[in-house]
């Protein structure tokens, strides 16, 4: 974080790494978000130097800090499941910090992110107790927060459930791939809702995604028992999370 409370945040996603500086008072970006296309194959090394191209258009030479679809511990890589294999294993705070100069840099994972995001600043923020947040997206990403601290790398995507993972079931990548109207695909996201309150009861869920925008279509048809409420963040969170972690030392 800069003297003035600024701090810069990068999103890796599979269709884009997106970054913009954050002012950490109000959680707002102070300039549009810069994007770059995610390189294909998004090898470590590609995605790297599209990182460094990105601080370099922003003129950032401070903190970076960034979001991967991955469990990250320590800095490293330890899945992949809409990235390239190559970054299992893969320690991505050395890669990044030498592809930016040798400067300090915190990676985590990119829903963590999006729930340090909306329990600061946005859904969760007056909540006490513990909030899931999940994302709908190519897959669905998980963050588990119990009055503001994250217990991080939940990855409930790949949790289990009739054979399948619940992201095979229910991410909103499927309602596209298989047709589903929002009835049928609510259906699905309740049955993954019920499975995840069953083992944690949490007060409240937090849906994000891009498919949140749409909210009102699909939120009210829900069937599970626990309140579930749109992000607020929408395509920021990931960007604002990854900002904050730098100076909340999480390093998952
Ligand atoms: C990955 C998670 C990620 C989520 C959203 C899942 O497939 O395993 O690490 O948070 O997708 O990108």
């Amino acid at each position: 974080m800069s003297a003035r409370g600024h701090a810069f945040g990068i999103d890796i996603g599979g269709s884009g790494v997106k970054g913009a500086t954050v002012d950490l008072a109000t959680g707002q970006l102070t300039h549009d978000r810069l994007k770059v296309a995610t390189p294909q194959p998004s090898t470590p090394a590609a995605v790297a130097a599209a990182v460094a191209e990105l601080v370099a258009t922003a003129q950032w030479d401070g903190p970076v800090g960034l979001t991967l679809p991955c469990v990250v511990r320590d800095g490293r890589a330890e899945t992949a499941a809409n990235v390239d294999p190559a970054w299992v294993g893969t320690d991505a705070a050395e890669l990044f910090s030498a592809a930016l100069g040798g400067r300090k840099v915190t990676v985590l994972n990119d829903a963590d992110a999006a729930g340090l995001a909306e329990d600061c600043y946005g859904a969760a923020r007056d909540l006490h107790g513990l909030t899931v947040l999940l994302t709908f997206g190519t897959g669905i990403g998980s963050a588990l927060l119990y009055d503001g601290l994250l217990v991080p790398n939940s990855e409930l995507g790949h949790l289990e459930l009739g054979g399948m993972d619940t992201e095979d079931m229910a991410a909103a990548s499927v309602k596209d791939r298989d047709g589903l109207t929002y009835p049928e695909w609510a259906q699905r996201v309740s049955t993954v809702l019920r499975h995840i309150e069953n083992i944690f009861w949490p007060k409240v869920f937090v849906a994000g995604g891009g498919i949140s925008r749409d909210h009102e279509l699909w939120i009210p048809l829900l069937t599970n028992r626990t309140p579930v409420i749109p992000a607020v963040l929408k395509n920021t969170a990931g960007i604002v999370g990854a900002a904050m972690a730098i100076d909340a030392g999480i390093a998952p």
